[in-house]
């Protein structure tokens, strides 16, 4: 996640050191443990043999909390299977759209994936480009011997 954010997200920090310290200050080992803790969220991993690829995480009610690929693993379908694993899981709770706030960076590929922006940038660890957006879920599919749901 430190990596991502630090090699891939240059279009969101701009290598400004005082913005990625910002950034990575909160993402450390301990805090992250801390957030794993809370109930109503999943974390799912994206992964390639035996390295994480990718990790994310959806609260119960749609809101995808982050979702970072490994810089060794960009541009190889990572983020777009974990994105897919995060819309089942909060839909699978029963979650009717999912919501995020976009990097600068990330941008194009949530909107190739049917998130549409639902507000002004807000501001982030003293950056100006986080695009709130949200998506429209499916319905998850009935399950096979229960009764359809109408
Ligand atoms: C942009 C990013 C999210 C894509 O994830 P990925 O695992 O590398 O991408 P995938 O292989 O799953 O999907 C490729 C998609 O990335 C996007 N993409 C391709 N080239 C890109 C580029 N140069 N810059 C930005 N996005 C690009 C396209 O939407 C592409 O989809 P398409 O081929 O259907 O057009 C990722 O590379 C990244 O930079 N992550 C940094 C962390 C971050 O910003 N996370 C979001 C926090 S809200």
């Amino acid at each position: 996640m430190r990596r991502s954010i630090a090699e891939l997200c240059g279009a969101d920090h701009h290598g400004d050191p005082a913005l990625l310290a910002a950034w990575l200050a909160n993402k450390t080992p301990k805090v992250f443990a801390g957030w794993m803790r809370r109930a109503d969220a999943s974390y799912l991993v994206a992964t390639e043999r035996d390295a994480i690829a990718a990790v994310g995480a959806v609260t119960d009610s749609g809101e995808i909390l982050l979702n970072y690929v490994s810089p060794d693993a960009r541009f190889r379908g990572a983020s777009s299977a974990l994105l897919a694993g995060l819309e089942a899981r909060a839909a699978g709770r029963g979650a009717r759209q999912c919501t995020l706030i976009s990097t600068e960076t990330a941008r194009r590929f949530y909107r190739a994936r049917g998130y549409e922006e639902i507000g002004a940038p807000v501001r982030k660890f003293g950056m100006d480009s986080g695009f709130p957006m949200a998506k429209v879920l499916a319905r998850p599919a009935a399950l096979p011997g229960r009764a359809a749901d109408v």
